[in-house]
């Protein structure tokens, strides 16, 4: 629509505060372009250039925003802490990713994952990897969207077992990426050290050598498997040279779907009380 030079603007006026504790591509420039697409602005809120880096309380922070901004987005370390935000804050607040959840990413991979084959219910994933953030995402995922998920981590890297035990019977933990894709219909990886986890780089690629996905693993799953990475991918680590050009790879629309996505999000969190 926005390619096509249709204007259309929903949020003419409405201001969305981003506080960026951690570095990002994608996260910012979809969420800035997305509200400037629907007629809004945003404003980019680093810590180092707010109070809220110097220590000004977060709840303090929440309620002195939300008297200004009509909307939220928070990507920090901490979970507690964004919760913590929307619990004071008077205006939704948008999880752009912590240490333990990504979901505006899990709406760009199943919106991708429609476009290119149709409903996600009762397909089946693969989750190779860290049982990190964006695995937490998928598990959520498979029970909002009611999928099966079967997730392949090394050893001491599984999710945690009461996000696990949420999802019920759709999860299955398996040890290598090999039965993990057995019938998949959608394979994703992410980063085997997520941000924060910087120092344990090197002695993570050792104990994550064996989980790397290729174009040979994805033959290995379902004829018509497509192949998802969050980004950024490290070539030669979680992914091998060959997949991310792999003609069942996904993951620029998965990109672009971002935007898309969060335009979608952003509509529903402020236009629905003026549609009630
Ligand atoms: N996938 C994702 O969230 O990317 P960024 O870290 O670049 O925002
Ligand atoms: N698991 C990664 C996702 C980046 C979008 C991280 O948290 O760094």
């Amino acid at each position: 629509m926005q390619h096509a030079g249709e204007i259309y603007e929903p949020l003419k006026n409405r201001v969305l505060g981003m506080i960026f504790e951690k570095s990002s591509t994608r996260t910012r420039v979809s969420f800035e372009a997305g509200m400037a697409q629907l007629g809004g602005s945003a404003i980019f809120l680093s810590p180092r250039d707010t109070q809220l880096g110097r220590g000004e309380p977060v709840e303090d922070s929440a309620r002195v925003l939300s008297r200004m901004l009509d909307v939220i987005m928070v990507r920090t370390f901490d979970h507690a802490m964004l919760e913590r935000f929307a619990e004071y804050s008077a205006v939704p607040v948008i999880n752009a990713l912590t240490d333990d959840y990504h979901p505006c990413q899990l709406l760009a991979d199943v919106q991708t994952y429609v476009e290119h084959r149709g409903s996600i219910q009762g397909k089946t994933v693969a989750w190779i990897g860290d049982g990190n953030n964006m695995c937490h995402s998928y598990i959520k995922a498979a029970i909002q969207f009611d999928f099966k998920l079967r997730i392949a981590t090394p050893k001491g890297f599984e999710p945690n077992p009461n996000i696990v035990a949420e999802a019920g019977e759709r999860i299955r933990l398996f040890e290598t990426p090999a039965e993990a894709v057995q019938g998949a219909n959608l394979v994703a990886t992410d980063v085997w050290a997520s941000m924060g986890q910087e120092d344990e780089q090197e002695e993570r690629i050792k104990q994550f050598s064996a989980f790397q996905v290729s174009s040979a693993l994805l033959d290995q799953a379902a004829d018509d498997v497509v192949f998802m990475h969050c980004l950024p991918a490290h070539r030669g680590e979680e992914v091998s040279h060959d997949v991310m050009d792999d003609p069942r790879s996904v993951v620029w629309d998965e990109a672009e779907n971002r935007l898309h996505a969060q335009k979608a999000l952003l509509e529903f969190l402020l236009c629905q009380e003026e549609e009630d």
